[in-house]
């Protein structure tokens, strides 16, 4: 199995960070953001990575990520998403020479969890897999709608509604097969003008083909200021347990 880790986007919502940087090249605790989303993939046994980027600094990421052997990474190479906020279906088109009409394993470049997808893509065959995670502001994310008469069975996926259908996100974690290029090729600009990850899901859906399981471990998308602080401080307490004492001191301080 290949992966494809999606570093595009201009990072708008995390001016003025993103100015001088990419989004995923911020650090969360000691490591930029990207090295997450590589390790989830090293773990689970994916070392041939492409990594999609885009925007002012995508020379940045060489200089980071090198050719990703000191990450366990065997192969490593880089595409380049000429629409900065095409959409991260645009952006996953640009994998599918990569791809090879195999299977791939995508991960959101600012998507951060200890979780371990090992057995999921071991165990992949065919259609597509999604991980859900229950979250308190399901309207941030793209989320399931199950069916009343069968509720382990996802109908659609809705993206940032309005009306949560349930209390999960549709987390930045798939396996897809290669029918998903041709997917995508279907897709058209959603209102936010990006060719949508959820309409791809949806597609697979109306096929009978999208399996789901719930994402076991910490998750987190690192890309509002309070998600990326709330990042750093789970990463800061996994990687080194005696600094929550010091940050008990200062949410006392209030
Ligand atoms: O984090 C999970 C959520 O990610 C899902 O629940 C949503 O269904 C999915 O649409 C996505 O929502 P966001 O609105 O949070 O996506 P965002 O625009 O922040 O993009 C997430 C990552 O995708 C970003 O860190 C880099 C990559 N990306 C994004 C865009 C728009 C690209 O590579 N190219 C792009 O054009």
């Amino acid at each position: 199995m290949k992966g494809v880790i999606l570093a595009g986007g201009l990072g708008t919502r995390l001016y003025p960070l993103t100015f001088a940087t990419n989004k995923h090249l911020l650090p969360v605790y000691n490591k930029p953001m990207v090295f997450y989303p590589i390790q989830t993939l090293v773990k689970a046994g994916v070392t041939e990575i492409m990594v999609v980027v885009s925007g002012p600094h995508s020379g940045d990421f060489i200089n980071v990520l090198k050719n990703g052997k000191e990450f366990g990474v065997k192969h490593l190479e880089y595409a380049f998403q000429e629409k900065p906020n095409g959409g991260i279906a645009d952006a996953l088109a640009l994998a599918e020479d990569f791809a090879d009409n195999g299977p791939i394993t995508v991960v959101l470049g600012d998507n951060t969890t200890d979780a371990d997808i090992s057995s999921a893509v071991k165990g992949f065959k065919d259609g597509a897999m999604v991980f859900l995670k229950e979250v308190p502001d399901p309207k941030r994310f793209g989320v399931p709608k199950f069916d009343p008469k069968d509720p382990k069975k996802i109908i659609e996926v809705i993206e940032k509604p309005e009306n949560p259908p349930s209390k999960y996100a549709v987390t930045g974690l798939y396996i897809y097969d290669k029918n998903v290029f041709d997917y995508i090729k279907q897709c058209k600009p959603s209102w936010r003008g990006e060719l949508e990850i959820t309409d791809v899901n949806n597609f697979y859906i109306k096929e009978g083909k999208l399996q789901w399981s719930e994402l076991n471990g910490y998750w987190l998308d690192a890309g509002t200021f309070d998600t990326l602080f709330f990042a750093n401080l789970y990463w800061a307490k996994k990687n080194n347990p005696s600094i929550l004492q010091e940050i008990k001191k200062i949410i006392e301080l209030d």
